[in-house]
C-alpha cells in the first residue's frame, strides 16, 4: 500500500498558485489600469479541445484575467486564421494568445507558430521562444514542462547535480523539460537523460534516475521494478483506460517505492493550468511596463 504522505498534491499547489496569481493580477490592474487578457483561437468542435478551452476560461475567471474566445469553423482558410492572428498580435488589449491544436490538415501549423507574436506566445508555440529556451535564455517557459519544474521547486526537490530521467522526447513536454532542467540556475542544473520509444532497455535508465518524469502517453508504462527505492516520480501522462484517466506510471505499484509521486488525475494537470495564467500575467507585465 502507498503511504499518503508521499503523494504530491498538485491541486494544493495549484490552489496556492491561484491565490498568488489572483493577488498579482489585481495589483497589476491597480497599478496600471490594465487587466491582463488571454485570447484563445479554436477551429472546429473537437470535444477535448472544447473542454480544454472551457477550463482555460474558468481559470482566467479565478485569477482575474480577461478571456477571449475566437471560435472558427474547421474549414476556415489559413489566410483567415493568419489575419485573425495578426489582429490579435496588434491588439494592445490582448497580452497572451493560444492557438488550440490539433489544427485541421489544410492549415500548416509551422506557419501559424511563426505568425504568433513571440511576446504574446504564452505557451512557447513560436520556435523563437523554444530557441531562446534552448539557448538558456527563455522569455516564457512552456506550461506543461514548467508545471513539472514548479512542482519540483514547491516540493523542495532539489535537482541540481541530480540525475533526472525523462521518458518522452516530444517538443511539448519531454524536450523542453530537459532544456528547463539544464538551465544554469540553482533550481535546475540537473544531469538529464531523455528516453523515447527507440530506447533499448528503458528500465536500465529509469532505475538510475534520482527523479523520473514519465511523459510517454502510454498507460502504466512505468512499473515498480523500473524505479529505485527513494526516487521522485512525476507523471505527466494522461491516458483514458476503460473510461478512467490514468497516468504513464503504475501508481499503485510505484507509490510503494517512490519517495514522492504525483497522482493522475490531481498531479501535474492542475499546475499546468496555472502556469498558463502565470505566463499571461508575465506577458502583460512585459507589454505594459
Ligand atoms: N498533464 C498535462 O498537463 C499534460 C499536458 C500535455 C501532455 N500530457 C500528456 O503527457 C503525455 C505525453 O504527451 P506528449 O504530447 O509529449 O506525447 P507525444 O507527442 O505522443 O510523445 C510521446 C513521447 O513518448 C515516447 N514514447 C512513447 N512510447 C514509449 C515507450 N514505450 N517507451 C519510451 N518512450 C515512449 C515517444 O517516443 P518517440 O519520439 O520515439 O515516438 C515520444 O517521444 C500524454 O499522455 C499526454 O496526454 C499531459
Amino acid at each position: 500500500m502507498n503511504q499518503e504522505s508521499n503523494i504530491i498534491k498538485g491541486k494544493t499547489i495549484a490552489d496556492a498558485l491561484e491565490n498568488e496569481l489572483k493577488l498579482a493580477s489585481i495589483q497589476f490592474f491597480q497599478k496600471t489600469g490594465v487587466k491582463p487578457r488571454l485570447s484563445v483561437i479554436i477551429l472546429g468542435e473537437d470535444p477535448a479541445s472544447l473542454f480544454y478551452v472551457r477550463m482555460i476560461e474558468k481559470n482566467c475567471q479565478k485569477v482575474n484575467i480577461e478571456f477571449g474566445k475566437h471560435s472558427l469553423a474547421t474549414e476556415t482558410t489559413e489566410d483567415k486564421l493568419l489575419a485573425l492572428l495578426q489582429e490579435l498580435n496588434q491588439n494592445e488589449a490582448v497580452h497572451g494568445i493560444i492557438v488550440q491544436t490539433p489544427l485541421p490538415d489544410h492549415i500548416k501549423e509551422d506557419k501559424i507558430r511563426e505568425a504568433l507574436s513571440p511576446v504574446k506566445d504564452v505557451d512557447c508555440f513560436n520556435p523563437i521562444n523554444m530557441g531562446k529556451l534552448a539557448m538558456g535564455n527563455p522569455d516564457f517557459l512552456p506550461c506543461t514542462p514548467n508545471a513539472v519544474f514548479e512542482i519540483l521547486k514547491r516540493e523542495k526537490i532539489e535537482v541540481e547535480g541530480k540525475h533526472v530521467v525523462i521518458v518522452g522526447r516530444s517538443s511539448v513536454v519531454g524536450k523542453p523539460l530537459a532544456l528547463i532542467l539544464l538551465l544554469k540556475q540553482p533550481q535546475a542544473n540537473a544531469t538529464v537523460t531523455i528516453c523515447h520509444s527507440r530506447t533499448k532497455n528503458l528500465a536500465s535508465f529509469t532505475q538510475k534516475g534520482d527523479v523520473v518524469v514519465a511523459a510517454a502517453g502510454v498507460a502504466r508504462l512505468i512499473k515498480k521494478d523500473m524505479i529505485r527505492e527513494g526516487t521522485v516520480v512525476i507523471d505527466v501522462g494522461t491516458n483514458e483506460v476503460e473510461g478512467k484517466l490514468v497516468g504513464d506510471v503504475d501508481f499503485e505499484e510505484v507509490s510503494q517505492v517512490a519517495a514522492k509521486i504525483t497522482p493522475v488525475p490531481g498531479g501535474v494537470g492542475p499546475v499546468t493550468n496555472m502556469m498558463l495564467m502565470q505566463n499571461t500575467l508575465q506577458a502583460a507585465r512585459k507589454q505594459v511596463f
